[in-house]
């Protein structure tokens, strides 16, 4: 005990004065408020700063919380709504107004570093989802042609992307096999990367090992998953000669080679969201606060390592991250598990140890001082 708060001591005095390099690189929250039993935003806030996160994600833009967020250090990422696409893809005086009513009355005193636009749009197959397809890139074109005219300096920095799920890739394995959908390839994805390509924003991923697993537990090691690295569990790509030690780089490489088969070399993925949930109302197995916990450490020594690790088709490179959620929201439609991928349960306290900085878990550090 007397070793463990020496050690938390000398972490805390080694890692009292963080530098903007490292702050950086340390991992966001996403703080999605669907449920009726949350702490307020103050309170969230607290606790999300509590527990050292870089930046904080929210599902919208809502003034309330932008303004709060003012006198917090966090980075930022805002979301302009689904609903919200089509208007503003059509006429740039509604991008105007949405950058103007969000975004310049906060920032930069509410250090906003990224405005997503829209939620895994392209997952909506519906007919009316499909008109919002065709609307994304010009509404993030309108986006940023209105930071560019209203936002000024600061505002230069500010990254305009859109989050997408993991099925718009058509196959992750092996994954030199990686290859987006024909509905969406030509014409939504590859305007899409000429987009981030051009003004240098990233390719924003929600991205679960824990889906594949699930759904197919007998063939995919859960440790592989959970990103636990074994002498005799990798696996190497027949086309790449890649090999991999965990599901996350695979998943994260077929989305690079799906790029890479567009002309697209350069554009760097981000992730805008990933986790493992905490529990499941009893449906699946699998979904605990031990493999959540394990999960989460391990996608967060993996990102916040230094040198940063990359993935085997791209090694070293720094990967942007998210973790979902900071509560367990008890109105997320769809079944049990859904509403179960709280660090935090609704009341504030943690259903699992975690350092977002990273620094407990790098082996460089030395515990023994
Ligand atoms: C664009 O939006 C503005 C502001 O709401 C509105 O005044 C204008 O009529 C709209 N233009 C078109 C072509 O719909
Ligand atoms: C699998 O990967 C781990 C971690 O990189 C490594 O230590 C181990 O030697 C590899 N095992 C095989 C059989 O390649
Ligand atoms: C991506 O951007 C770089 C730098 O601006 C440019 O040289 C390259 O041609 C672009 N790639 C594509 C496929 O357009
Ligand atoms: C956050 O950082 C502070 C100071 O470095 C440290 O004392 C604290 O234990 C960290 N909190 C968590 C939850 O990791």
């Amino acid at each position: 005990m007397i070793l463990l708060v020496l050690c938390l001591f000398y972490l805390l005095t080694i890692s009292g004065e963080p530098t903007d390099a490292k702050t950086l690189r340390n991992v966001g929250i996403c703080y999605g408020r669907l449920g009726d039993n949350l702490p307020s935003f103050s309170e969230s806030i607290q606790l999300i700063k509590s527990m050292n996160a870089s930046g904080v994600k929210i599902y919208d833009a809502n003034p309330d919380l932008l303004h709060l967020l003012s006198d917090s250090e966090l980075r930022v990422s805002i979301m302009v709504p689904n609903g919200d696409i089509r208007r503003i893809a059509s006429n740039q005086s509604l991008a105007d107004e949405w950058v103007e009513r969000h975004v310049i009355p906060f920032h930069p005193r509410t250090r906003i570093e990224s405005i997503l636009v829209g939620n895994e749009i392209l997952s909506d197959s519906t007919e009316q989802g499909k008109q919002v397809w065709h609307a994304l890139v010009p509404a993030m074109e309108r986006i940023s042609s209105s930071l560019k005219t209203r936002g000024g300096r600061s505002a230069r920095g500010i990254r305009v992307g859109t989050p997408l799920a993991m099925d718009m890739v058509v196959s992750t394995f092996p994954p030199s096999s990686g290859a987006f959908r024909s509905d969406v390839r030509d014409s939504v994805m590859a305007p899409l990367l000429n987009f981030l390509n051009r003004t240098g924003s990233h390719f924003f991923l929600d991205v679960y090992t824990y889906f594949p697993w699930s759904s197919d537990p007998s063939h995919i090691d859960l440790d592989y998953a959970l990103l636990v690295e074994q002498e005799n569990v990798n696996y190497t790509d027949p086309e790449s000669g890649l090999t991999y030690t965990n599901l996350l780089d695979q998943m994260l490489d077929s989305v690079y080679f799906a790029m890479g088969k567009l002309g697209y070399h350069r554009v760097k993925l981000a992730i805008a969201e990933t986790g493992w949930p905490n529990g499941d109302g009893g449906d699946v197995f699998g979904a605990n606060s031990f493999n959540a916990g394990t999960y989460n450490r391990n996608v967060i020594k993996r990102v916040t390592s230094d040198p940063p690790i990359g993935t085997p088709a791209r090694p070293g490179e720094a990967i942007t991250s998210y973790l979902f959620a900071l509560y367990d929201e008890n109105q997320k439609p769809g079944p049990d598990v859904e509403r179960h991928w709280g660090m935090l349960s609704p009341s504030g306290s943690p259903h699992y140890v975690l350092d977002l900085t990273g620094d407990l878990y790098r082996p460089e550090i030395p515990l023994d001082p």
